[in-house]
């Protein structure tokens, strides 16, 4: 039985070379060359199929226990070598155990992230799919499809960063795109009714940026399209929605407002959920706060996605996501939800 006087021999000079090793490059090293992949023990077990069957299990478990001999001698040395280490700082007062370890510093969701999170989850619920789009847009899918054409006094509710770069005409056709309003045309084109979509994002506006305007901010846009989608479904759906983000209580209102993708446009608000409606600071004494803009989407958008508008009809909306925690927390400046100033962060 030469295997086994092989493995003893191979045990013996194992363990001897480990009482010499006196650091961690050297456990290491140890490690790699008795346990490793090409460790003398596996090349045993390698040639284990060319033994007789009882000899084989014999070899076999003979070698498992080396094995687990082997590592548990690492653990041991590697607890030594610590302990020892640990010693010799706190015989040159190098190192007091006593003192109180210092706190690990602990990740959180940025705001912005936890509502955007929040909406979808409420609309998720309700049945919508949560897609998302691109921030460097065209020309044509951020107005000319939404229903605003070139020179249309429209376009001046979004103040465009546009991208260097024309066309044969000499126009330009590339922006960061002004709202997530685009991802309606996006989606339509690549779908079939019935569509129930959420489209979270960032977009960006050409804006002196100040307590209360970024040239960065997110928005979460919706599109609802199928047979015989009405007014009606779009109260409901948004008063469904504003009640579970603001609390069952809450009381919305609709308003008529233009929105050149939308007929009728409506913004809607809702009733301020510090004073209930009595009038403070935050609603700016109205009694209401205003959250999206809405509307039944346009026939004519409807038509550049070829679809007919006797058909289909639909419902849109679109919301600032900051507004939110800016509401809700009484944030005083915008600019701060990306200044990356950890005071503010860690506060939610
Ligand atoms: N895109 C609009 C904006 O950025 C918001 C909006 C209003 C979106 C009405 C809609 C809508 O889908 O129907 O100001």
């Amino acid at each position: 039985m030469d295997i086994k006087k092989d493995l003893e021999e191979l045990k013996n000079r194992a363990l001897e070379q480990l009482k010499d090793v006196d650091d961690d490059q050297g456990l290491e090293k140890w490690r790699v060359f008795y346990l490793g992949k090409k460790s003398p023990l596996n090349q045993v077990l390698r040639g284990l199929a060319s033994l007789p069957i009882e000899e084989r299990r014999l070899v076999g478990a003979m070698s498992n226990d080396l094995k687990l001999l082997f590592e548990s001698n690492v653990e041991q040395k590697r607890l030594s070598l610590y302990s020892s280490a640990v010693t010799t700082l706190q015989e040159k007062g190098r190192l007091d155990v006593t003192l109180p370890g210092r706190p690990v510093a602990q990740g959180r969701l940025h705001p912005t992230t936890r509502i955007v999170r929040q909406i979808c989850d409420i609309f998720s619920a309700m049945g919508f799919q949560v897609v998302e789009g691109p921030e460097v847009e065209t020309d044509y899918y951020n107005f000319e499809a939404l229903n605003i054409p070139k020179d249309h006094p429209a376009r001046d509710m979004w103040d465009t960063f546009w991208i260097d770069r024309k066309d044969e005409n000499g126009e330009r056709t590339t922006l960061l795109r002004t709202h997530t309003s685009p991802m309606q045309i996006r989606v339509m084109e690549k779908t079939t009714p019935p569509i129930r979509v959420v489209v979270p994002g960032k977009v960006y506006r050409y804006e002196a940026t100040d307590a209360t305007h970024e040239s960065m901010f997110y928005q979460v846009e919706g599109l609802a399209v199928d047979k015989g989608v009405t007014f009606g479904d779009l109260k409901g759906c948004l008063y469904e929605f504003a009640r579970r983000l603001f609390g069952p209580e809450r009381k919305a209102r609709f308003r008529c407002d233009y929105f050149p993708f939308v007929e009728p446009g409506v913004e809607m608000a809702i009733d301020c959920f510090v004073c209930a409606g009595k009038g403070c600071r935050l609603c700016s004494n109205t009694g209401w706060i205003e959250i999206l803009g809405a509307g039944m989407v346009h026939p004519d958008v409807l038509r550049h996605v070829n679809y007919d508008p006797d058909v289909y009809t639909g419902f849109a909306f679109g919301m600032g996501v900051e507004r939110i925690p800016i509401l809700r927390y009484g944030i005083e400046d915008i600019r701060l939800f990306y200044g990356n100033d950890l005071r503010f962060l860690r506060q939610f």
